[in-house]
């Protein structure tokens, strides 16, 4: 096996040429199909980004009203789902929940699941970006014990993810549109972000021509380890212990320098961008809207904005090239927002579907796919024989 690379964690492998993503992690530059993740984030919404990863152009206005109509029309999920919820215990962790939902799509929309059917792959297309924010509202709703509320599809993709989560059957929701337009932007910054680890994970299963309900559900499971999409969370704690602790901002950072107990500056730093995170940029401007109007926590946020601006003026942190990343002000947000901590990979999940599923389609319709089986380097026993039963 000499010519086997090691290569862990694949830091220098590729194993996909792909035309959705393009990142320059020296630059900051993050691109979806070529558009600049800034201008999409300034003009676009998440519905049309979807179009523009999974088709590869971005739709014209009929298109587009095509598009979005069939997203309205297969957001409820089938009924026979409220019982599989009611299988799990209460306070089920919904992301969890979110997971086992979508891998059991398959059982539902068992009429969608060849990958070689380009209408079944239009069908689990549009069936995935529906339902999974019903799902995923109720796994929300599952996990508070509240009951579940239907979509109501005169709103939009945001908005109705929205009300399906704070709503209730007796009461009229009023979905704020400042929230409604602050969680599109950050659904799209999150759409995609070419083959990280969940990404790779939809490839890898999908590679062995699992459906796309399966494969997608595998790559949520990746997305709920703390290491992908758990830094929010992270920081958030993070932020809650400087202040309940009452440790100055500066004193932290004495501490990340010090590398006391190991502790980071968590949302910050990055493997691939050794820059500004260009979507932690946009998402700094979201925060000041949203958390400028009640509900946000601004002594959490005036902590956040702080130990930012010690740290991007800091040797520490400008030698070893660590800016803030995309989760450095999301879980701010999101709790502004009023979603708890348990919910902040499952936005994260609504939000990355789009590029599962486009990342999905592009790898089962490269000639160039193969059944992802990495080799390995073996390091066990040699050669020896089994010396029958000792009996004495
Ligand atoms: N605070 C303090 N020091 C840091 C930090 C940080 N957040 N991140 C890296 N360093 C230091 C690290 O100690 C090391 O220092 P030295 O050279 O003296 O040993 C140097 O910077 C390089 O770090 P590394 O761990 O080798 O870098 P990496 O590319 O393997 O790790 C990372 C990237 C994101 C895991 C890391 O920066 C980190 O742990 N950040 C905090 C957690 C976080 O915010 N994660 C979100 C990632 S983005 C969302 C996602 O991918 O899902």
């Amino acid at each position: 096996t000499g010519h086997v690379a090691y290569d862990p964690g694949f830091m220098n492998t590729a194993n996909a040429k792909s035309a959705i993503t393009y990142i320059d992690g020296d630059e900051g530059i993050l691109r979806y199909r070529g558009y600049p993740i800034e201008e999409l984030a300034a003009n676009s919404s998440f519905v049309e980004v979807a179009y523009l990863l999974i088709y590869g152009e971005l739709p014209s206005g009929s298109q587009l009203d095509e598009f979005d109509t069939m997203i309205r029309r297969h957001t409820m999920v089938h009924e026979d789902f409220k019982t599989f919820f009611s299988g799990f215990p209460r306070g089920a962790h919904p992301m969890a929940v979110l997971a086992a939902s979508v891998s059991a799509m398959s059982t539902f929309y068992g009429d969608s699941l060849d990958p070689f059917d380009d209408h079944q792959v239009e069908v689990s297309t549009f069936r995935l970006l529906s339902k999974v924010p019903t799902l995923a509202a109720y796994a929300f709703k599952k996990e508070r014990g509240e009951p579940f509320i239907y979509p109501k599809n005169d709103l939009n993709y945001s908005e109705n993810f929205l009300r399906m989560c704070f709503g209730f059957p007796t009461e009229d929701y009023e979905v704020d549109p400042i929230t409604a337009k602050a969680l599109d932007t950050l659904l799209l910054l999150h759409a995609d972000h070419e083959q990280n680890c969940s990404a790779s994970t939809v490839r890898l299963v999908g590679s062995a021509h699992a459906n796309m309900f399966t494969s997608v559900s595998a790559g949520i499971n990746a997305l709920y380890g703390p290491l992908h999409g758990g830094a929010n969370e992270a920081v958030l704690n993070m932020l809650r212990k400087i202040k309940e602790e009452g440790i100055s901002p500066e004193d932290f950072m004495e501490k990340v320098k010090k590398k006391e107990d190991g502790v980071r500056l968590m949302g910050f730093g990055h493997r691939v961008y050794k820059n500004y995170d260009p979507r932690a940029r946009i998402i700094k401007k979201t925060a000041d809207e949203v958390l400028g109007k009640a509900g946000g926590d601004n002594e959490l946020l005036e902590i956040a904005q702080r130990l930012e601006e010690k740290a991007l003026a800091d040797d520490y942190f400008i030698e070893r090239k660590l800016y803030p990343n995309v989760d450095f002000y999301t879980g701010l947000i999101y709790t502004a927002m009023g979603f708890p901590e348990q919910m902040f990979t499952v936005l994260f999940a609504l939000g990355r579907m789009p590029g599962w599923i486009a990342q999905w389609r592009e790898m089962i319709q490269d000639p160039d796919t193969k059944i992802g089986r990495p080799r390995q380097i073996y390091t066990g026993e040699k050669l020896r024989h089994y010396p029958g039963v000792e009996t004495n």
